[in-house]
């Protein structure tokens, strides 16, 4: 079974956790791709729910899928956020990001009342980092920015790493949905996530880091044996 087919396979399952007058968030990526394509399907065989994309890119799969988008306002409740990863570890702990959506995608996991993530089984690791950690920047003075992310990356023992401004295919740098820059810190291991994200979110001009902790409720992976859910 290739990744993909994996990927598939758990977009189904949480496909079938959503009911009809659910809000759902809808997640950025290949996985999630999988997700909106399989509940366009739905929708068009009666299923009512209303969704907020994640992304620009979500949001113009959900409506070419016939999903209705709404805009939320200060009551609105999300009652499933649905969404891939780049990693996740054994405490639900992930690295998100790797799109680009990863401001989008945590402002709406963290309003959820539900977050589930799905992915193909290789997405498991023991300890987070391997994955390059996207953390979204202002683009003022950037490079003063990514300067004291190299301080906090040192004061967490993460010396000397790789950080590279994202560029986009073709040519150019990067620009998040909104508009802002995106540096991948290459830590290799993380030993401590939560330390890592409250230097970093600290730092002015640091809008947002990918690691998502204690945000993801469950878990499906899917692989060739089945599928493994971690959490509630
Ligand atoms: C988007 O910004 C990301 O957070 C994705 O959810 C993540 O990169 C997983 O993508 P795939 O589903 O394509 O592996």
């Amino acid at each position: 079974m290739s990744a993909d087919e994996q990927k598939k396979k758990a977009a189904r399952a949480a496909a079938d956790m959503v009911r009809a007058g659910m809000v759902v968030g809808l997640g950025t990526g290949s996985t999630a791709t999988h997700l909106i394509k399989i509940l366009g399907d739905e929708v068009r065989n009666g299923l009512t729910i209303r969704a907020i994309p994640t992304s620009e890119e979500t949001r113009k799969l959900a409506i070419a899928e016939g999903i209705e988008l709404i805009e939320p306002d200060e009551q609105t409740i999300i009652d499933i956020a649905i969404d891939g990863t780049d990693e996740v570890d054994g405490r639900l702990n992930l690295i998100k990001g790797g799109g680009g959506a990863l401001l989008r995608e945590k402002i709406i996991a963290g309003s959820a009342l539900k977050m589930v993530i799905i992915a193909d089984a290789s997405k498991k690791v023991a300890q987070l980092g391997a994955f390059p950690l996207p953390v979204e920047v202002d683009r003022f003075c950037w490079p003063l920015t990514v300067s004291r992310i190299r301080e906090v990356c040192e004061e967490q023992n993460l010396k000397n790493i790789d950080i590279a401004l994202r560029q986009q295919e073709g040519g150019g740098v990067f620009r998040s949905d909104g508009g802002n820059y995106i540096a991948d810190l290459c830590c290799g291991r993380i030993g401590d996530a939560i330390a890592l994200h409250k230097g970093l979110i600290d730092i002015p001009g640091v809008i947002e880091t990918g690691l998502f902790i204690d945000i993801a409720d469950q878990v499906i992976l899917a692989s060739a044996d089945g599928l493994e859910i971690l959490g509630e």
